[in-house]
């Protein structure tokens, strides 16, 4: 059994709470969360996950003091985006592996800091790029590297979201240096999701809208590959009708289109043929993540389906694409 103890209990620490009750294998043993209002209540954020609770697992204000009387194997980081590098840094040192929220970081530096403190302490460190691991992507992944649809045409991307407002007016997603805004924090999903389909690209070039407080919070972003292929994404906080996501990805011989609001919501067309409801597996992405995880844990190997340096590489595009919002001209990686 893997011991996890999630640090940082607002939305998504209640998130990865509900499953690992739900991953075989693996079990949460402690919760370290310094804002003691917290620990009898759930914070609900854009989606709903069953199972979110109150906490039934025992409580700590630091990772030392839980790593004193619990000895977790892994921390999972669910804390504000600025506080990835170092508490990683901390969890590593303390003995324990990471599972640590997307974006990896806001910066390169952190990124390689904390690629350094695997190495330093030998110690697997898991982003949880979950959109790598939903579903319909996974459909959609299986799909284009079968080649059964031909040549790969066109790409669009979307991910649509009120402004995060669990944290209130003063919240530190509203803060560009502490969360990125929603380039970071909601596109990035996209973001990687594109180079684990697509490969890395050549350019990219971005227009966005921001709070007035200079906070990105829309961005329509263009990922310039080589060859007869387009591909655009799609992220915003300024959505007014809840949460969606979704894509189109055209082929030369078909197409496949997911918009998680629609039921059915994953079709194939394949042409001159009726469309095809595309069959998914159970369960969400927050679940197939831990799975994987666990099961490198047990494997004592680097888990390769999202390893460090790849996600760096999503940090590294959403970094070319604030260049691009900033100087207005394309950014080339
Ligand atoms: N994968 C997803 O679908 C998804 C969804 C939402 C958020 N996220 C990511 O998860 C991270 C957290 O987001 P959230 O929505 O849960 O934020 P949140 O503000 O709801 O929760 C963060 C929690 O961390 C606690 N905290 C802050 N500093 C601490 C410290 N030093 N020690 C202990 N606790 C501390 C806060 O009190 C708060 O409860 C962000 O990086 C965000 O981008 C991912």
């Amino acid at each position: 059994m893997i011991k996890f103890a999630i640090l940082g209990y607002g939305f998504v620490g209640a998130v990865h709470a509900a499953t690992l009750k739900k991953v075989e294998g693996a079990e949460a043993v402690a919760v370290i969360e310094k804002d003691k209002s917290k620990w009898n209540s759930v914070t609900k954020g854009n989606i709903d996950v069953d199972g979110m609770q109150p906490l039934d697992v025992p409580l700590f204000e630091t990772i030392e003091e839980m790593q004193k009387e619990v000895n977790a194997d892994c921390l999972s980081i669910c804390l504000p985006t600025y506080l990835h590098r170092s508490y990683t840094e901390r969890a590593m040192a303390a003995g324990m592996h990471v599972v640590c929220e997307k974006p990896m970081a806001l910066s390169l530096s952190d990124c390689d800091a904390m690629i350094a403190a695997c190495e330093k302490y030998d110690k697997q460190l898991f982003i949880a790029q979950c959109i790598r691991f939903w579903p319909e992507y996974v459909a959609l992944k299986k799909i284009h590297d079968s080649g059964e649809l031909g040549r790969p045409v066109s790409f669009r991307f979307f991910r649509l979201s009120g402004k995060p407002s669990w944290g209130g007016p003063d919240s530190w997603f509203l803060q560009e240096e502490k969360s990125g805004g929603c380039l970071f924090d909601l596109h990035v999903h996209d973001a990687d999701f594109v180079h684990f389909l697509l490969g890395e690209p050549k350019a990219v070039f971005a227009r966005g809208v921001n709070l007035v407080n200079g906070t990105n919070a829309a961005v329509i972003s263009h990922y310039i590959y080589e060859g007869n292929i387009t591909c655009t994404t799609e992220g915003s906080w300024l959505y007014h009708s809840g949460f969606k996501m979704g894509y189109s990805a055209v082929y030369e011989n078909g197409q496949i289109e997911y918009d998680s609001t629609q039921s059915p919501a994953l079709k194939l067309w394949r042409t001159g043929a009726d469309p095809e409801i595309l069959p998914v597996n159970e369960g969400d992405g927050y679940i197939e993540q831990y799975k994987y995880f666990v099961n490198c844990l047990n494997r004592g190997v680097k888990p390769e389906r999202i390893t460090p340096e790849s996600a760096r590489f999503s940090i590294k595009l959403a970094l070319a694409e604030k260049e691009s919002l900033t100087q207005g001209r394309v950014i080339f990686l």
